[in-house]
């Protein structure tokens, strides 16, 4: 099939990043369509670790063109940065092209995401910091700063000085911070601009050629589905559409382009940041998940709260998605242990069910249903065959998609672009 969304189907750290990078081995083009530098994608070839931010991770693959989509918002100075560390490292961005209509993450996004943070005390959302939520409220208010303003030094300089006027208020009055220098703003993101110009680009039109022409076009989203804006654990969500629909409104085509929808999972659950997690471990199962998957977040550093596998949320993002497939990651971590428990129901107030309360705040009163599996100790992690699994592993894959009516059909069992299984 030509077209392939890549989508979190937990709540982000998925580890999409190594699915995109399987997946480009045979693609034209690969686009991300949402978030920001919140993002930490990882991609694992031999020794060399790569940990992608903002560059779409198909800039891996020579000849593949790599699209910083419309949705994305971004953080100039981390953008140049990530692309000389590729360029350092061997790796040519020639074929990475960036949207016009992205919204530029400013400094005082940064403030503003530290500061509302900090305001907000223990309600805390436990964001990445990267000025996310900010950057997007700014682009829903209609006054953000888009790339295409940053193309154009004298627009930018007057949509800064309109921005700063206001900004730099809020930040001395309401917060009794330092305000912001515009010169030195102007000066950094100018110099910038001359850096990103020549792979500024319309990325809705070549987009859209890509799909018309029948390439293999992969859509990368960031973060996962209980994250979205919409459909995610509001309000301990980030800021943008993580969901499938979010490729197309942060490309530029239409949902008819596309063709499949996988559903990245780990074969348990994380979480980072505040909010509900029904099957969240905090006990020494939960540790030794965190520290044989290193759930350590790539962005920010943060532990990662771990847990078992919740297929109510699962079969969630199914809907929500539209999900074709289900792509099972980090299934090696729970080689070792004795039980293994997947989530296969909620009971709410006092009622079983295995749909997601419409309210998510009253999943915080839920309490999770366990099937209980038989694990397995053999190691799986150089297993590249399905039939060459234990028993106990397959039955625990079958079990699942009993579970969430999806067919798991790519299987991860390393961090290693080879570590995979496909089904
Ligand atoms: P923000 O996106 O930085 O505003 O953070 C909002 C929420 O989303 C916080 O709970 C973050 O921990 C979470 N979050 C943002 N980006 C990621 C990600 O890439 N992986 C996992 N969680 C994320």
């Amino acid at each position: 099939m030509a077209t392939t969304v890549v989508v979190g189907a937990q709540w982000g750290d998925e580890a999409k990043g190594k699915i995109v990078d399987y997946l480009a081995a045979g693609a034209d083009m690969v686009v991300r369509y949402n978030g920001g530098s919140n993002a930490g994608h990882t991609v694992v070839v031999g020794a060399e670790v790569y940990k992608f931010h903002l560059v779409p991770c198909g800039v891996l693959w020579p000849g593949v063109t790599s699209v910083i989509g419309d949705g994305e918002v971004l953080d100039p100075k981390v953008l140049i940065g990530e692309m000389d560390g590729l360029v350092a490292r061997g790796i040519s961005t020639s074929g990475l092209r960036i949207s016009l209509n992205a919204h530029l993450v400013m400094p005082y996004h940064l403030l503003f995401d530290r500061l509302e943070e900090e305001r907000k005390g223990s309600k805390a959302i436990g964001t990445t910091i990267r000025g996310i939520g900010p950057a997007y409220a700014d682009k829903a208010s209609r006054i953000g700063i888009r790339v295409a303003d940053l193309m154009n030094a004298d627009r930018f300089r007057v949509r800064l000085t309109e921005n700063l006027s206001l900004k730099n208020d809020i930040l001395t009055k309401v917060f009794g911070a330092e305000a912001l220098d515009e010169k030195a703003i102007a000066g950094e993101y100018l110099g910038c601009a001359e850096k990103i110009r020549p792979f500024v680009a319309n990325t809705s039109s070549i987009v859209h050629e890509a799909v018309a022409q029948g390439k293999r076009v992969l859509f990368e989203g960031a973060q996962g589905t209980l994250l979205d804006i919409d459909y995610g654990t509001y309000p301990f969500v980030t800021s943008s559409h993580t969901v499938a629909g979010g490729s197309t409104l942060g490309t530029g085509v239409g949902p008819m382009a596309i063709d499949r929808i996988i559903g990245v999972g780990k074969a348990y659950t994380t979480r980072v940041g505040a909010g509900v997690f029904p099957t969240e471990l905090l006990d020494e199962i939960g540790c030794f998940i965190r520290e044989k998957g290193k759930e350590y977040g790539t962005t920010t550093g943060r532990p990662r709260r771990c847990g078992w596998l919740d297929s109510v949320s699962l079969r969630y993002s199914a809907m929500v998605n539209g999900l074709t497939d289900h792509a099972m990651t980090l299934l090696d971590v729970l080689t070792g242990l004795d039980v293994i428990k997947v989530c296969r129901a909620y009971r709410c107030d006092g009622i079983e069910t295995t749909k997601l309360p419409a309210d998510w705040q009253s999943v915080s009163e839920c309490t999770p249903i366990y099937d209980e599996l038989p694990g397995w100790t053999e190691d799986i992690s150089n297993v590249r065959e399905y039939e060459d699994l234990p028993a106990n592993c397959k039955a625990y894959l079958r079990h699942v998609e009993g579970l969430t009516g999806m067919p798991i059909t790519i299987i991860s069992v390393g961090a290693d672009r080879t570590a995979t299984i496909k089904r």
